[in-house]
């Protein structure tokens, strides 16, 4: 039996084949869910269009969350396609590239204002419009953090400091949303080459240097990151919320790493 059957689903973020919320919007969709991606700008609109082809015909919303405007129309299109809703994939994230290297201490008010909007306050933006659609339906609303938000990683800078206030906003909507019967929880992603990732300097050494040190010695996979956010909208997690799950083979818990235990 699929695990999604007759469940439907908004994902926020696809960019292209090798975005994280393309790796989850193909697990939900082989367990038959019924999808509408949402886009922010009408050229990636153009590659979703394209990459959209191998679903089975999901709705493609435009929607930039910075703008209110955008936000407040969606669920009235969901609406009119689906009635309701049951999870929603939250894969959106943003700096300013010039901040994301360098010292963190030379963070402008208008980057650091830039990388909270898009990357944090956004989902609260999404969750209090979809809340509405998804009563009744033991919702589960699913966002993507990384390690950065929780200890410091070279670069990572502001986009840390807007992880930090996501992995929190998870908490809090968690306890909002919890007694609806819609949870929320956060996958943290070990590192994987994404356009958004490529923006952070010195992407291709943190690569390696998790490939080396991880527990499991290996990459995040695309994959993985896909099935972990099936297993968060589906009824197996049905007893989860509020919680932070590191897909990261392992990394997350290290207290140091290169040493050889061996030494
Ligand atoms: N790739 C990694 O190593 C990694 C690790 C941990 C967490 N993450 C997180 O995963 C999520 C998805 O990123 P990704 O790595 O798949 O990269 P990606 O570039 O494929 O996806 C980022 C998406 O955010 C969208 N976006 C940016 N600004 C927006 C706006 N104003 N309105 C609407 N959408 C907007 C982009 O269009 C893009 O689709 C992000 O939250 C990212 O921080 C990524």
């Amino acid at each position: 039996m699929m695990l999604l059957k007759g469940k439907t689903g908004l994902i926020l973020g696809v960019a292209n084949r090798r975005s994280l919320a393309w790796a989850a919007a193909t697990a939900v969709a082989r367990e038959g869910a019924r999808l509408a991606l949402s886009c922010r700008s009408e050229r990636i609109e153009e590659n979703v269009r394209e990459l959209a082809r191998q679903l089975d015909r999901p709705l493609i919303l435009r929607c930039d969350v910075t703008q209110d405007a955008d936000l407040d129309r969606m669920p009235e299109t969901l609406r009119r396609s689906f009635g309701t809703l049951d999870f929603v994939i939250h894969a959106v994230a943003f700096a300013q590239r010039e901040d994301l290297a360098g010292r963190f201490r030379d963070t402008t008010r208008a980057g650091y204002h830039l990388a909270q909007d898009v990357s944090s306050y956004s989902l609260t933006a999404v969750a209090r419009r979809v809340a509405p659609l998804m009563e009744g339906r033991d919702g589960s609303i699913v966002t993507l953090t990384y390690l950065g938000g929780q200890r410091v990683v070279p670069h990572y800078n502001v986009m840390g400091v807007a992880k930090a206030a996501l992995d929190m906003s998870v908490r809090y909507l968690a306890a909002d949303l919890g007694p609806e019967h819609i949870r929320v929880n956060a996958i943290s992603a070990g590192p994987v080459r994404t356009l958004a990732a490529s923006g952070i300097r010195g992407l291709s050494r943190l690569l390696s240097f998790h490939r080396a040190y991880a527990p499991l010695r290996r990459n995040t996979a695309l994959e993985d990151i896909g099935n972990a956010a099936l297993f968060l909208v589906s009824h197996l997690s049905r007893g989860i919320t509020g919680e932070v799950i590191h897909v990261d083979n392992g990394f997350h818990i290290l207290g140091l790493a290169g040493l050889d235990p061996e030494g």
